[in-house]
């Protein structure tokens, strides 16, 4: 039976250690959102340049290629898993680079799945390309995709166009790849940014929904759900990294801590000027049943 590995004192964070592929048949509990961020399958001793020297990109055993065949069923077997954890008007998405969005997008189709949009997130500071002969990557892509053909999906397009100098938000987001005082508590060789995460719980979720994260990794999705005023269950295979994710919730207990972070991200400081967003800490929601405990 599946339990959690931590649970933040007031409940709206909760990460299991374990793999996702047992532990999501394990609890009966649907989500308004889900966020992936899954293997891209391509960790093949390419390297890369940071700060100056050349590195080997592998980002674990975790993220070791695949073929075209077994990244097809690992991707439909998390992505029907997550469908039965969503709610009928719920959403979910999942980031990836062309190693493996194309075999997502394949998987959504066939589980049917509706794409709304497929997100281009342009980073501002992408690393060089130190060959020389191809163009220098600079994009991640976010699928976007409702559970049911027929049932509307939670979208905050007022508020998105507020966040965007009161102009329509398009499916180009120009924001900044990991800054470092995103990685106080320590490194995840694959860890998104805030103001990523931050950007998309915003669009497709209320205060007090629940979102899930079945690869958490560092709980980047988790964090930002809590700074928005949202409730988090994540899962994650490596402890090392359930481990750094409670240092990042407990940061937040923090307020001063909690301040910090939030004046980083442009889209939380937009939305203090405006208003004050409603936390969940207000005692706002009044369902307080656990995905798991
Ligand atoms: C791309 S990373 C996610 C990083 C995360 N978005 C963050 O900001 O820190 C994918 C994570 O999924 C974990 N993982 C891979 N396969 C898994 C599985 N079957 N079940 C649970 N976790 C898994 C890996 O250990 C890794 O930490």
């Amino acid at each position: 039976m599946i339990s959690s590995y931590y649970t933040s004192p007031n409940k709206d964070f909760l990460i299991a250690n374990g793999d996702s592929l047992e532990l999501l048949n394990e609890f009966k509990f649907k989500f308004d959102m889900i966020f992936a961020d899954p293997p891209y399958f391509l960790s093949n001793g390419g390297i890369s340049l940071q700060s100056g020297k050349v590195v080997c990109v592998d980002k674990g055993e975790w993220d070791k290629g695949k073929s075209h065949e077994e990244m097809m069923s690992f991707n439909m077997e998390w992505l029907r898993l997550c469908r039965d954890k969503l709610k009928d008007n719920g959403t979910i998405w999942i980031s990836g680079t062309y190693h493996n969005i194309f075999s997502v997008a394949n998987c959504l189709t066939e589980l049917d799945y509706r794409i709304l949009n497929v997100v281009t997130w342009q980073k501002t500071n992408p690393p060089a390309n130190i060959s020389c002969r191809f163009f220098t990557y600079s994009t991640e892509f976010i699928i976007w995709a409702r559970k049911c053909e027929k049932v509307p999906h939670k979208f905050n397009y007022d508020l998105m166009k507020r966040l965007n100098d009161d102009k329509q938000m398009t499916d180009v987001w120009r924001l900044p790849a990991i800054g470092r005082w995103e990685k106080a508590c320590g490194k995840h060789p694959t860890q998104k940014p805030l103001s990523l995460l931050t950007r998309i719980i915003l669009a497709s979720t209320n205060e007090g929904d629940w979102v899930l994260d079945p690869f958490s990794g560092s709980s980047t999705t988790g964090i930002a759900a809590n700074l928005c005023g949202r409730r988090f269950a994540g899962i994650e295979n490596e402890e090392e990294y359930c481990r750094m994710s409670v240092a990042r919730r407990m940061m937040l207990d923090d307020v001063n801590e909690r301040v910090n972070l939030k004046r980083h991200i442009a889209d939380l400081r937009t939305l203090d000027q405006c208003e004050q967003p409603g936390l969940f800490a207000n005692e706002a929601v009044a369902d307080r049943r656990l995905p798991f405990t």
